[in-house]
């Protein structure tokens, strides 16, 4: 698969500001972009040295355009290809890149690239936040997750046994690439996944952005040229504002990027008590119907919201099953994981629920009273 400059249309531009510093940076969405990289890594600088980071998939299928772009603009590159999978995201696999950083003679001057998805610009980007106590990097997300969502904020991290990205930074890329192109080889369970992402966006900021989803999910699904860029450009922006008001999650009060945690207490329990059975996206997607049906029973919204959540899903093709994972073996699986939210706050977590669509509230609640309450308020 490549990726020509002459293929490309005029790309999105928009601005991600870390106002507190100086570490504001564009994101720029488009058709070609990948081609163009070696363009974007030099900018403002002199060529150096770049590593580029991926998995053995997104190499195959994107390393060579990717590589070319960089040497044609006079860059050096190293290429280190992971395993795909989240099990490339812990720190025996981040000390083993930074080693080879170092062997091959990486400044503190040089550019670490993270092209992959979310697991790959997860790990990068903590490469790049450690080696030599910080150097810069590009994102180029590859898998629409990474490109709505895990690509733009600054949160770089590797799991450990006691929980995901329990290691992690703020480090703000220089710049984040989305070539939506990439997507024509992104499987359809993986493109449903970010579009759960993107319809959380909706949810949390803009309701016409949640219909319009489901209006052209036919094209969404069909990697239409003109609509997906559009959408994907929308979502980011979304996410973008909200996090340019709390770059490093710092406000209180429900005011700030905590709200992006929508649909994810649950949706996370979930996905951890279904082993591999449920994608992360997919989870999340529960987990916006179990917000939505707490948001209710705890009279924040009108009843229907939740009616409103499982068409969207049932739209966007993605599972809509929320009541099996509340009862038996798997509800206490999901119990289990609630209970030892690391998002916890005292006896409480910080559960984000809805007032309507485009309207996030906090819910301070105790762990053990989410599963009760979503069973109690079941339509069944
Ligand atoms: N930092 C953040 O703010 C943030 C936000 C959300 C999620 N995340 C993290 O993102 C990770 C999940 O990301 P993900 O869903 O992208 O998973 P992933 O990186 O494992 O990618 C999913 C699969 O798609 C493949 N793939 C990626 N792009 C492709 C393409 N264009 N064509 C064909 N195959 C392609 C990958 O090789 C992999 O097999 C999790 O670790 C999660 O914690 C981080």
């Amino acid at each position: 698969m490549t990726t020509s400059p002459s293929s490309s249309t005029k790309p999105l531009v928009l601005d991600v500001r870390v106002p507190s510093q100086d570490l504001s940076y564009q994101v720029r969405v488009g058709s070609g972009l990948l081609a163009r990289l070696g363009t974007e890594a030099t900018r403002g600088r002199e060529p150096g040295r770049a590593a580029l980071i991926s998995d053995t998939n997104v190499i195959k299928l994107y390393g060579t355009v990717a590589r070319q772009s960089l040497e044609a603009a006079g860059l050096s590159v190293i290429t280190r290809a992971v395993e795909p999978g989240e099990a490339s995201k812990r720190p025996e696999v981040l000390l083993e890149l930074v080693g080879e950083l170092v062997a091959a003679g990486l400044g503190r001057r040089d550019v670490v690239v993270a092209l992959g998805g979310g697991v790959v610009g997860d790990l990068a980007g903590l490469v790049a936040a450690l080696f030599m106590r910080g150097i810069d990097f590009i994102q180029c997300p590859t898998s629409l997750l990474a490109q709505v969502d895990a690509s733009v904020g600054g949160k770089v991290a590797v799991d450990l046994p006691g929980g995901k990205n329990l290691l992690g930074a703020f480090h703000f890329p220089r710049a984040v690439l989305i070539d939506t192109d990439v997507l024509q080889t992104l499987p359809d369970r993986e493109l449903g996944c970010g579009l759960a992402e993107m319809l959380k966006h909706g949810a949390l900021f803009s309701v016409e952005h949640f219909e319009q989803l489901c209006e052209h999910t036919e094209a969404l699904y069909a990697r239409d040229p003109v609509l997906l860029p559009r959408l994907v450009a929308i979502s980011v922006a979304l996410k973008a504002a909200c996090v340019s008001r709390d770059p490093l999650e710092l406000a209180g009060g429900g005011k700030g990027r905590v709200v992006l945690n929508l649909g994810h207490t649950v949706g996370h329990a979930i996905e951890a008590a279904s082993g591999l059975a449920l994608r992360h996206g997919e989870a999340v997607g529960l987990g916006l119907r179990a917000a939505a049906r707490l948001s209710v029973a705890k009279g924040l919204c009108e009843p229907g919201l939740e009616e409103r959540v499982v068409a969207a899903l049932t739209a966007l093709r993605l599972p809509t099953e929320l009541d099996p994972w509340l009862h038996g073996e798997q509800g206490e699986a999901v119990q289990r994981v609630l209970c030892n939210d690391k998002k916890r706050a005292g006896a409480t977590v910080t559960f984000i629920g809805l007032a309507g669509l485009g309207e996030p509230r906090t819910l301070p609640l105790p762990p053990a009273e989410i599963l009760p309450l979503l069973r109690d308020a079941s339509p069944r």
